[in-house]
């Protein structure tokens, strides 16, 4: 039986990628390392004491010298010619930190399978740096997107352009990477513009044409229901690319039999004036907008999210989430080495993929373990945790964890898995009041005030 790989790991990510990961494992990398933002975050758990969570400041030291000796070693000639540039330009401590990235971006391109991608989470400090590093470590032709995820709201004050956003290096590592078509609701006022119209029963839609430009023979020419819109230089046009969004996919291939069908569904709007009739479609079964670049419906965390943990650096579970649905499959192996509260390990548990999460605080360690007991209510996850920090401990702690080597081999028969896990629509109907099996759709789909979080597939 091929084995679900659910995994914590406490230690350095770049030790931990040697010992436990084998190469061409991974279907896709989220990361989120610390930023070189000069500042030492902090973290509260509840009823405890301030206690550090990671330090986000580097110094050009002895371990930046073994980085850079590894990349030297390993990485293309240009990466360390690009790393000692970047020390004479941007000061020892930027180079410092991307030496640290860069033995940990060859670790990870290593990991990932020929179909595999990685998202690389930066915020604007190091992203200009970063990018440029990343591109050296993955080859020409592997940088896909640079996505901008607007994650707070407007800052003023300063002499200079409001910082909202951090950005999201996507890289695959061949042509042949994981695509899933996702789809978002449209923006609010998007909605209200161009749905403008309700039924009685306040269902909005829009009235889309069901003719197209010009005299044709044949039936889309001729009259339909008395209506004919060779008069005024028109043809019938059924809209099947809509008809495929409502999973209609048995309407007859005849013009007139297809424009009877959508009437006795109620499609068809008849305007009063008895002008041309029009093709309703509603805003309760449109797909929606296929992801784009510039995120800004996924919003921070707030304090009554119900999502934070305290640990700083948190990322929202949706935007996890939207990635993991886009660039991987059910059953796929989701890696995240700096896993922080374990948002990564908790969206790719609840869309039914195999999970290894990385961190050397003890701290994050501890608040990832809780998310994943607390949150999968009556499945009871089993994860492995391994490894061991010489940080002192934040939180309590369980002596278990510690007595366990870095030695234990990841699992070498990571198969996928697909049989017994829990897929995302099954989730829906499970979970999410909204969801309903039909309309019949194979896209995955997020749905509006879903209680699951912001993510529901619809059943295929
Ligand atoms: C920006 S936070 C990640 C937050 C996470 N995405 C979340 O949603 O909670 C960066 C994390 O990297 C960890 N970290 C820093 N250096 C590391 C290293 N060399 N190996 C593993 N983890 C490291 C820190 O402890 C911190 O938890």
């Amino acid at each position: 039986m091929p084995k679900t790989i659910r995994r914590l790991h406490l230690g350095d990510c770049l030790q931990a990628l040697r010992d436990l990961v084998p190469s061409g494992s991974v279907d896709l990398v989220y990361l989120d390392p610390p930023f070189n933002s000069r500042r030492l975050y902090s973290a509260r758990l509840e009823n405890e004491p301030r206690a550090a969570a990671f330090d986000d400041t580097w110094a050009w030291d002895a371990e930046t010298e073994a980085e850079m000796a590894f990349v030297t070693e390993n990485g293309p000639p240009a990466l360390a010619r690009l790393l000692n540039a970047f020390r004479e330009t941007a000061g020892d401590g930027m180079a410092a930190y991307l030496a640290m990235m860069s033995a940990r971006l060859l670790e990870l391109k290593r990991t990932l399978k020929p179909t595999g991608s990685l998202y690389l989470h930066c915020d604007p400090t190091s992203s200009r740096y970063l990018g440029v590093v990343a591109d050296a470590v993955f080859g020409k032709g592997t940088f896909r997107n640079e996505i901008a995820w607007k994650r707070t709201y407007s800052h003023g004050g300063a002499r200079k352009w409001g910082a909202v956003h951090d950005d999201l290096l996507f890289y695959a590592m061949s042509d042949g990477y994981t695509w899933n078509r996702t789809y978002a609701p449209f923006a609010g006022e998007y909605a209200e513009g161009a749905y403008g119209i309700a039924d009685p029963d306040g269902r909005r839609y829009q009235a889309i044409t069901l003719t197209g430009a010009g005299h044709t023979g044949g039936e889309s020419g001729m009259p339909w229901r008395g209506v004919d819109p060779s008069a005024v230089g028109r043809h019938w046009a059924v809209p099947r690319k809509n008809l495929a969004e409502l999973g209609l996919a048995d309407v007859p291939k005849g013009v007139h039999a297809a424009l009877d069908r959508l009437d006795s569904l109620g499609l068809i709007s008849w305007p009063k004036n008895g002008s041309v009739p029009r093709f309703k479609r509603y805003l309760d079964s449109a797909l929606g907008t296929e992801p784009q670049d510039v995120i800004t419906d996924v919003n921070r965390l707030s304090k009554n999210s119900g999502e934070g943990t305290g640990y700083p650096t948190q990322k929202p579970l949706a935007l996890l989430e939207r990635l993991i649905a886009a660039s991987s499959g059910p059953g796929d192996l989701v890696l995240d080495p700096f896993c922080g509260s374990g948002t990564t390990l908790v969206a790719a548990e609840r869309l039914g993929r195999q999970w290894i999460g990385i961190d050397m605080s003890r701290l994050a360690i501890s608040l990832a373990e809780r998310r994943l007991r607390d949150g999968f209510g009556p499945r009871k996850l089993k994860w492995v945790l391994t490894g061991s920090s010489s940080e002192p401990a934040a939180s309590p702690w369980s002596p278990k964890e510690d007595s366990l080597a870095k030695t234990i081999p990841i699992d070498r028969d990571a198969e996928r898995f697909t049989a017994t896990h829990w897929h995302p629509c099954v989730k829906a109907l499970n979970y999410c009041p909204s969801a309903f099996p039909s309309p019949r759709h194979s896209a995955l789909k997020w749905l509006p005030g879903c209680e699951w979080g912001s993510f529901c597939s619809w059943i295929k």
